[in-house]
This record gives structure tokens, sequence and C-alpha cells, in this order.
């Protein structure tokens, strides 16, 4: 069987910026809830999710990529806020949000998702809401539990961690691991090239 691939497309971050998220956790993790962060080293701005596909699919991919990412020109974004996905309630996904030239991201990812689309791959149907994961709630977390990370994560002071200048766009390899995934770059489309 051809081998398949789990890829997805994102922006990675700065050391400063990933400094800044590890701090962030570093605040949180003193709550002692049941979360599994993400190692900063490994979080990124993922703007599609592509599942396993094959590594045709993946060159038909970095392509549409490439032209994208072409056509574009650099900007830049600011890590900002922090809140928790679904809701405060029933906290599932923490996250740092996204600030700054919040336009040309948009219109990068509608961009994407429009090539992806015409290469078959489903469009998204929830609208794009650019985060920075920081860590997800364990399984069996009781309600209870959910609920005082959600309180915390919305009461903190929220995050301001600076900006960086978005560059480059990275069709990314996730190999799943039960020690965390890895990541590696298939290919890197620079902005405005
Ligand atoms: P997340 O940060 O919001 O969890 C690699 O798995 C990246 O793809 C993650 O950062 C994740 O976003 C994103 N992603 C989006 N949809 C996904 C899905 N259905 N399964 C796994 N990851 C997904």
């Amino acid at each position: 069987m051809p081998e398949e691939i789990r890829t997805f497309i994102a922006i990675e971050l700065p050391e400063s910026i990933r400094r800044g998220l590890a701090q962030v956790q570093e605040q949180l993790r003193r709550g002692r809830h049941p979360v599994r962060w993400v190692t900063p080293d490994r979080i990124h701005l993922t703007l599609k999710f592509l599942g396993e596909i094959s590594s045709e699919q993946v060159e038909a991919v970095a392509a549409a990529t490439q032209r994208i990412a072409a056509a574009a020109a650099p900007f830049t974004l600011e890590a900002v806020g922090a809140g928790v996905y679904p809701n405060p309630r029933r906290a599932r996904v923490v996250w740092v949000g996204i600030g700054g030239a919040r336009k040309p991201l948009e219109q990068l990812q509608a961009n994407l998702e429009e090539a992806l689309t015409e290469l078959g791959f489903p469009p998204e149907r929830r609208p794009f809401s650019p985060h920075l994961t920081l860590g997800r709630t364990r399984r069996r977390t009781k309600s209870s539990q959910a609920r005082a990370l959600g309180q915390a994560v919305t009461s903190m002071e929220p995050p301001a961690l600076g900006s960086w200048q978005v560059e480059e766009v990275v069709v990314m390899r996730s190999d799943l691991r039960p020690q965390g995934p890895i990541y590696t770059p298939l290919h890197v489309a620079k902005l405005g090239q």
C-alpha cells in the first residue's frame, strides 16, 4: 500500500514568541490542570489540516502552496490574549490568540483553502479562527476541572507576547508518536517569491 502522510500547512514561530508561550504555559501549569501541554518548539499557527494524503497529493499541495505564497507579501502578526475552545465552561483546547495583520493572514488562508478545494480537499466547515494551541485537556477530564481551567485562562492577565514577521508558509508532515507528534517540514514556500 502506498505510504500515507499526515500533512498540514502552517506558519512557524520565532524563538521569541515560543519563549513567551512557554511562560504562559508555566503560569497555567501552576494550577495543576489536567492538560497535555504542547512542547513550545512544536507550537505553530495552522492554516489547513489535510490529514493522511499520498505523496502525489503532497506534491500537488506543495505546488499550490508555493503558488499562493508567491502571490502574497510578508506581513506582521502578534501573539496576544488567551482563551479556550470550545468555551470557558467546557475548556478542551487552551490557546493564545493572533493579532496584527489579520487581513493578509485571512486572505492567505482563504486563497489556500480555495486552491486546495480545487485539488479535491474538502473545505473547512468552520470559519478560520487563527490560534496557537498551548495544550489540550486530558481524556476523562471532569467537567468541574474543565470549568476551572476555562476560568483560570479567561481570568489571567491577557498575554502580549510581541510580534513577528511572517515570511514563509510550511507544508508539514506529522508523525504521531506516544511522546507527541514529530513535525518535519516537507516544503517551505516563501511569501512573495
Ligand atoms: P490545533 O492547534 O487547533 O489543534 C497538526 O495536527 C495541526 O493541525 C494542529 O495544530 C491542529 O490544530 C491542526 N488540526 C486541525 N484540524 C485537525 C484535525 N482534525 N486533527 C488533527 N489536527 C488538526
